[in-house]
């Protein structure tokens, strides 16, 4: 997906009115959270980010500031940063940043559903559990799930960064401006 090229910068304001328009004649549109570590973006990411986009009205990638993941490589803001620019070519996709529970920052973006990835059997079942535990917690909320392209069901932040470090050519399997994060993160002390 992330081949082919989506709509323009100039589209967002054409998408904008649609909503308020849609908004104005009583009609639902549908925004939803697309949440995640995000340290850093893929291919992968994006590959979710530009089907989601095609499917939902407002799609906003949301970056968990305090995740359980230990010591990330970027920080929030550079990882926010570097979404901005690699999603800037969708007229309906924003970038935020988000703490605690995601149910609540759903309500409080009053978006009603939650778009995950599916890469292999093995995200299945924590993805399931969260899925169900977000359902418990608000009943309101839907969580989406869709999988990449077949060339990106392997690719996770977690390797990008293992085989980096070790010399690997990640350039297929993250936007350039991720490859030259990567290589200034390598070269300043
Ligand atoms: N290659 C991919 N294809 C489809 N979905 C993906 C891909 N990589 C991540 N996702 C999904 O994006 C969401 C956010 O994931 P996350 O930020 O943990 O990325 P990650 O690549 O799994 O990073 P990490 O290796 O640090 O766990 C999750 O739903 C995850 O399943
Ligand atoms: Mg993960």
């Amino acid at each position: 997906m992330t081949d082919a090229p989506l709509g323009p910068r100039a589209y967002s304001f054409a998408a904008f009115c649609f909503q308020a328009g849609m908004l104005l004649l009583g009609m639902h549109t549908i925004k939803a959270i697309y949440p995640g570590t995000f340290d850093p973006l893929t291919n992968g990411h994006l590959d979710l980010i530009a089907r989601g986009a095609q499917i939902v009205d407002e799609l906003v990638v949301a970056i968990l500031r305090n995740s359980e993941k230990g010591n990330p490589l970027f920080t929030v803001d550079e990882r926010k940063e570097m979404i901005f620019e690699a999603t800037r070519q969708f007229g309906n996709v924003s970038v935020m940043t988000f703490d605690g529970l995601l149910v609540n920052f759903c309500r409080e973006q009053g978006a009603k559903a939650v778009l995950r990835g599916i890469r292999a059997i093995s995200d299945y079942e924590y993805e399931f559990q969260m899925a169900m535990m977000n359902r418990k917690l608000d009943p309101n909320v839907e969580t989406l799930f869709m999988m990449p392209a077949e060339k990106y069901t392997y690719v996770s932040s977690r390797l990008i960064k293992g085989v980096f470090q070790l010399g690997g050519d990640v350039t297929a399997l993250v936007p350039p401006l991720v490859v030259e994060r990567l290589k200034a993160k390598s070269t300043t002390p």
